[in-house]
């Protein structure tokens, strides 16, 4: 008899096979005991009826602990009252590792409940489906790119240097000198730019950001492409096409899990549609006035302006040539003016907020040297990064998407700690 996983029932309809699995729940009568299972494939039931599995079987059902392991024998069948289309009629059942009082009942719990008992509520449908949906945007990246003809490139996550910004950074000891925890892999992106053209790197990066809202994690995964002869305008058409092929896969190879999450899959397809609109910070900031928000050019958007914006095109939007004082200072200077700089942030619809930041780079040495050190920055540790200025510099551009930002946008759920399998955020390190 041939062991299958449940995501393949639909394979085997009317065959008698064998499933490892867990049980999540279960209601029995008399004479029927319906068992839900999972076994990290997929959930379905599995009907137990007393007088076709004897005594002995039944009572063993009736009295399964919840999160107990089982091994089950039985026949596929058709179900269409479920999400999932199939469940297992029961002919044995071989308990392989009994359960003690399982905390997460089927019952409502808390979100801090399911936060502190994250490694058990990992098992769940809705962190199921989340954390599938998160394999294939992984997946689909790393498609993305290698079809684009990208080298991934691994950064360091233990650096010198503090290139967003030095109010948020994880410090730590480094044989007795300072260390941080790298905020982005970007300037090492450029130094893989410079060597191997379109290159993309893919990591942790930290920040320690004091803000508790549903867009900030402390510890997220980014990736972040850099390219060689590139023109903003280029890497702008690079960063919709690989956003439209994330959504576009896990429409193909998700249905199941963006059922289990009940996102319409109409709503996701619109965002396959190239290209997204262009608008500048200067437009944004005018539309945002003519709509009663009370903003001056100059300052950064909040989630409130953010969220008007990609509402209002209704589909993933740029922002463009954002002021230079609120931006990083590695952002190509605006050919014609002083005051912006050549960089877009890419927001999601639907209240999400901001999911790409990028910019073309400058490739002065003298400006970016005198950038560093007008923003406090230790020259020291941006020598090496000032001699890709120094031997063969080339226009080029590039951009970072936060992978729990996308996660919880495509996903359409509430807070950024459930894209993420541990998060770690202001006021949690555990589990
Ligand atoms: O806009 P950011 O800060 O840009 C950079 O780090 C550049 N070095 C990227 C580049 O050009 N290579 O961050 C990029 C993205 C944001 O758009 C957001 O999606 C995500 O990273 N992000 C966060 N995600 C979760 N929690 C946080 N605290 C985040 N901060 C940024
Ligand atoms: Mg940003």
């Amino acid at each position: 008899m041939e062991t299958i996983n449940i995501i393949d029932a639909g394979k085997h309809v009317d065959e008698e096979v064998v499933i490892g699995a867990w049980l999540t729940n279960k209601r029995s009568s008399g004479k029927i005991a319906f068992l839900q299972l999972r076994d990290g494939t997929a959930y379905f039931q599995g009907v137990v009826v007393k007088a076709k599995v004897g005594d002995e079987i039944f009572e063993l059902a009736k009295e399964l602990k919840q999160e107990s392991s089982i091994k089950i024998t039985g026949t596929i069948h058709e179900d269409a009252r479920s999400h999932f289309g199939y469940e297992i009629e029961v002919s044995a059942i071989e308990l392989i590792g009994d359960s003690d009082e399982y905390p997460i009942t089927p019952k409502e719990h808390g979100t801090e409940f399911l936060m502190d008992n994250r490694h058990l509520y990992l098992r769940h449908q809705k962190p199921f489906a989340i954390m599938k949906i998160r394999n294939e945007i992984i997946r689909a990246t790393y498609e993305f790119f290698n079809q684009e003809g990208f080298t991934k490139l691994d950064a360091p996550i233990l650096t010198g240097s503090a290139p967003e910004g030095t109010t948020e950074l994880f410090e730590t000891d480094y044989f007795g000198q300072p260390a941080f925890l790298s905020q982005t892999g970007q300037l090492y992106a450029e130094a893989g730019a410079m060597a191997y053209g379109k290159v993309f790197t893919f990591g942790p990066t930290f920040r320690a950001e004091k803000s508790k809202t549903r867009r900030h994690l402390t510890e997220f995964w980014m990736i972040e492409p850099e390219m060689a002869w590139t023109t903003q305008e280029e890497s702008l058409e690079v960063q919709e096409r690989y956003i439209a092929f994330l959504v576009q896969n896990v429409i193909d190879h998700n249905a199941y899990e963006l059922k289990l999450l009940d996102r319409d899959i109409e709503t996701l397809r619109k965002y396959t549609q190239l290209p997204f609109p262009r608008v500048s910070y200067d437009d944004a900031v005018k539309l945002l006035q003519e709509n009663d928000f009370d903003i001056e050019w100059g300052v950064d958007f909040g989630s409130p302006e953010e969220t008007f914006l990609a509402n209002h095109f209704d589909k993933p939007v740029f922002i463009l040539n954002y002021p230079k004082a609120i931006k990083a200072f590695y952002m190509k200077r605006h050919p014609l003016r002083d005051d912006v700089v050549i960089s877009a942030d890419l927001l999601a619809p639907e209240g999400y907020g901001e999911i790409i930041g990028g910019s073309e780079r400058d490739t002065d040495y003298d400006y970016l040297k005198a950038r560093i050190e007008e923003q406090g920055l230790s020259l020291d540790e941006y020598e090496w990064y000032l001699d890709l200025r120094k031997y063969g510099s080339v226009p080029h551009s590039g951009f970072g998407l936060g992978l729990e930002r996308a996660v919880t946008w495509i996903t359409g759920i509430e807070h950024i700690r459930e894209a993420i399998p541990f998060p770690r955020t202001i006021n949690r390190l555990r589990p």
